[in-house]
């Protein structure tokens, strides 16, 4: 049987441009899964961790792609390998911990043990057992461990962050990333040592594509975020940028904050409702930070897998992990800089209040997506719009327009040849 007899046929794009979008992208089986082997498993760099999760040797973090279990490790050499969470042997998800450290994996099954790379160094009774002066069972003699070591994948490594692949003809990351994005990528992460912060998880009921689409969608913050309007993060007089690779698959919204005639060395941000103030003034003790260089919040899509944050003084990498169509985990990892002071990193972790599953402002994406999955489940057949500033393709100067989705959709479209 061919493998075109395995793949169920994909809808038809039934719209003119990708300015409206099926529900059916979002609601669909199939299409889930030929997402996960055309964007997740081939020929895209995912997110795995930042180098600082795992400092020494034999540190591990066990994370995804897409929907296979992957840990990340630090090897003797400083080397960090990716390998597939699923022995050799009886195809075991072997290693259960979050984060630890090991000398070597072993499962647990049948102990079968592989190095720091993934390579199969033991396997009890390989050679059988003496009984009555003979030899008795064991692994066959032509067994080469060679050809049963653990998935090894491609790893990038980049200002401290980790990406993997398992394509093994995965461009190089940096044409991945491409020049556009990567200038703002090495931005963030520009050659000083991270420092965990902290995580935030959260399970999220709706497709995942939808939490792209939420860091896409420069209208929705100054509307629904009414944390962020109230407190004056979010104005009108906000200069902002939208930019996308050359492929419209990653995107930046660029945001700097209107001075509003105050001093720029310290961003005393107060009420936008003189009225309104906080019990707790520290959730928006906002400093500049030189690394800034004008932009006060740069929030990084890297399809499909990961978004990049600088809000403020809170920067943090969210994973974007599938499982099935309608529900994604969304793991967040605050980090700071090794030179933060005491208070930097004070501040970076109030601030860091904002975000996740129950931050001010996150709390309303979480549910939104959940909502809108919703709407497209009983509805299948309908589709949204995303015509915000026309149904074009460009970067922009301001922030009244839904390109990055159109861009997105448009790649999406290409790639998994809708
Ligand atoms: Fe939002």
């Amino acid at each position: 049987m061919s493998q075109e007899n395995l793949i169920p046929l994909l809808p038809v794009w039934d719209q003119p441009d990708t300015s409206r979008i099926p529900f059916w992208a979002y609601t669909s089986k199939d299409i889930h899964k030929q997402e996960l082997e055309k964007l997740f498993y081939k020929g895209h760099w995912c997110y795995v961790g930042l180098e600082a999760e795992i400092p020494e040797t034999g540190d591990f973090k066990r994370t995804v792609v897409g929907e296979r279990s992957v840990i990340m490790v630090r090897d003797a050499q400083g080397g960090i390998n990716v390998v597939e969470n699923v022995c050799g042997h009886r195809g075991m998800q072997f290693c259960r911990e979050k984060h630890g450290t090991v000398k070597s994996f072993v499962c647990p099954y049948h102990q079968w043990n592989y190095d720091l790379e993934g390579n199969l160094q033991g396997v009890p009774f390989r050679r059988g057992v003496k009984q009555d002066g003979a030899v008795k069972g064991g692994m066959p003699k032509d067994f080469n461990p060679k050809e049963h070591g653990l998935t090894q994948l491609q790893v990038a490594r980049r200002g401290g962050v980790v990406f993997a692949s398992f394509d093994a003809d995965v461009e190089p990351f940096e044409d991945f990333i491409g020049p556009e994005m990567l200038a703002y990528f090495d931005r963030m992460f520009n050659g000083r040592k991270l420092k965990v912060l902290g995580y935030n998880n959260q399970r999220i009921p709706g497709n995942w594509k939808l939490m792209m689409e939420n860091i896409k969608d420069p209208y929705h913050p100054g509307l629904l975020h009414t944390w962020f309007v109230t407190f004056g993060l979010w104005r009108a007089d906000n200069r902002s940028e939208l930019k996308m690779d050359r492929h419209h698959r990653h995107a930046a919204m660029i945001s700097t904050k209107g001075e509003g005639g105050k001093n720029a060395q310290t961003t005393n941000i107060s009420s936008f409702k003189e009225s309104m103030q906080l019990n707790d003034p520290r959730f928006l003790d906002v400093e500049m930070e030189p690394w800034w260089n004008g932009p006060t919040a740069v929030m990084m899509t890297l399809f499909p897998s990961v978004i990049l944050q600088q809000q403020v003084n809170s920067v943090s990498t969210r994973h974007i992990q599938p499982n099935g169509h309608g529900s994604f985990d969304f793991v967040w990892t605050h980090f700071g800089y090794e030179d933060d002071t005491p208070e930097m990193t004070e501040r970076r972790l109030c601030q860091a209040n904002l975000f996740g599953p129950a931050g001010f402002v996150s709390a309303d994406d979480g549910e939104v997506i959940e909502f809108s999955q919703q709407g497209f489940e009983q509805k299948p057949f309908h589709r949204t719009l995303a015509e915000l500033g026309g149904r074009d393709i460009e970067d922009t100067d301001h922030m009244v327009s839904e390109t990055l989705i159109r861009g997105m959709y448009k790649y999406w479209r290409k790639v998994m040849g809708v």
